[in-house]
């Protein structure tokens, strides 16, 4: 006897497997992620930005002459045409980073010869383009917005260093920019989630990558998604103190709220992530000679842990956004770059996962992802409503 086809509808996808990747894999069992066969903690104990984006743009770790090949081809990419900052005067001071961000990609096609060139050595110059100049697009946004000048990008910082740079004007301490690039290293991938795979399946019908980048930037933006850590720090400024988390996540978990940045679709222990941003919230706090907000974090998480546990007797850890808040926060970085700041990141994995979907890399595939569903809305009988003109039409 055939087997039932396993029930795939109204699940949001979750355990369905759409395609293979050699990029990555999140296994949410052991909490482990891997980037190219990689572990996440060994490449954020000892690896760079700059060093990922190429193990997963290029399949390996490169050796000293072709990272620094790869920085140089950077380098020159940082800068975004004059218009952008044209516009961004005229652009509502009220506008969202990430509204910002979306639009300003979509419109970096004109400026590409290359747009809609889809050879794969394109894309790779495509995608270093894009890696290059998000953070030179969210550290301008933040300075016009504030009123002040943008700034050229500094070719002697790292990618972490020059976003800081770009952004408040003077050169991180080393010790700020290393956490900033370990941050960087921890948001660059993290296989087929939604974003992912909205950028995925806008490859998948051919369009250039600038869309696909875009679509990822949108379904980045929402709370359940990259928009997380920022409500991670609306809800930390909310409590205030460590002696009122209690009281504050109960409430919250008994009215059927959630507790951002806790809670993972894949992962069902802790998001190794949020382990490496936890020691890095303690040193940074530590120098800074303020652990409010680490020991406000905690105690969030230590409530959100017992809470959880007795209203619904299941365990829940902490993800990526949860830690990455007060980080970020101490860093001072405004509350709504947080998600930006994702993104500045995310771009790596996203482009390599475009390129992977574009020239099949992983597994040949159907070129389209066209998922199907069943139509439970009005049916007047087998050959459908009657139409009434309008004229005739009396009732809704
Ligand atoms: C990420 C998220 C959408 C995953 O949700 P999911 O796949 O439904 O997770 P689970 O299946 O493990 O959820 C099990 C239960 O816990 C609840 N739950 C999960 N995360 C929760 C949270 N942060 N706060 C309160 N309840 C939560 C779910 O609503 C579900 O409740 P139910 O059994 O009554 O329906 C969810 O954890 C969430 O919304 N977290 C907060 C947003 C966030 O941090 N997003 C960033 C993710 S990296």
């Amino acid at each position: 006897m055939k087997e039932a086809a396993p029930e795939t509808k109204n699940i949001g996808l979750r355990g369905i497997k759409v395609a293979d990747t050699r990029i990555s894999d999140v296994n949410g069992e052991k909490g482990a992620l891997i980037y190219r066969g990689y572990n996440i903690a060994d490449l954020a104990l000892q690896s760079t930005y700059e060093e990922v984006a190429f193990l997963l743009l290029n399949d390996h770790l490169p050796v000293k002459e072709e990272l620094a090949k790869f920085k140089s081809e950077l380098l020159p990419e940082r800068e975004i045409p004059r218009v952008f900052i044209d516009v961004m005067r005229e652009t509502p001071k009220s506008t969202h980073p990430m509204d910002v961000l979306q639009t300003s990609i979509a419109f970096l096609a004109s400026f590409d010869p290359e747009a809609r060139v889809e050879t794969r050595e394109a894309n790779h110059r495509k995608a270093n383009r894009l890696t290059a100049k998000l953070p030179t697009i969210v550290a301008a946004w933040d300075r016009i917005r504030n009123g002040l000048e943008p700034l050229t990008p500094d070719p002697k910082l790292n990618h972490a260093g020059n976003f800081l740079y770009m952004l408040k004007g003077n050169p991180p301490d080393p010790a700020t920019a290393r956490d900033f690039d370990v941050c960087l290293v921890l948001h660059a991938e993290h296989s087929f989630n939604a974003s992912t795979f909205a950028g995925r399946e806008v490859a998948s019908t051919h369009a250039h990558m600038y869309a696909g980048i875009a679509a990822a930037l949108g379904a980045l933006s929402g709370e359940l998604h990259g928009g997380a850590n920022s409500e991670v720090m609306g809800m930390l400024l909310d409590i205030g103190e460590p002696g009122r988390a209690k009281a504050w996540v109960s409430e919250k978990l008994r009215k059927g709220g959630k507790i951002m940045g806790m809670g993972h679709a894949v992962y069902h222990t802790e998001d190794p992530r949020a382990t490496v941003l936890r020691g890095i919230c303690g040193e940074l706090a530590g120098r800074l000679g303020n652990s409010r907000w680490c020991e406000l974090a905690k105690a969030v998480e230590t409530a959100t842990k017992e809470e959880f546990r007795s209203l619904k007797g299941k365990e829940i850890y902490p993800n990526v956004d949860f830690f990455s808040a007060p980080v970020y926060h101490m860093m001072g970085i405004p509350r709504d770059l947080f998600t930006p700041v994702f993104a500045i990141s995310r771009i790596a994995g996203w482009a390599a996962h475009i390129i992977e979907e574009k020239f099949a890399e992983a597994q040949p595939k159907p070129e389209l992802y066209r998922p199907d569903s069943d139509y439970v809305g009005t049916y007047c009988g087998p050959e459908a409503c009657a139409y009434i003109p309008l004229e005739r039409r009396t009732t809704a």
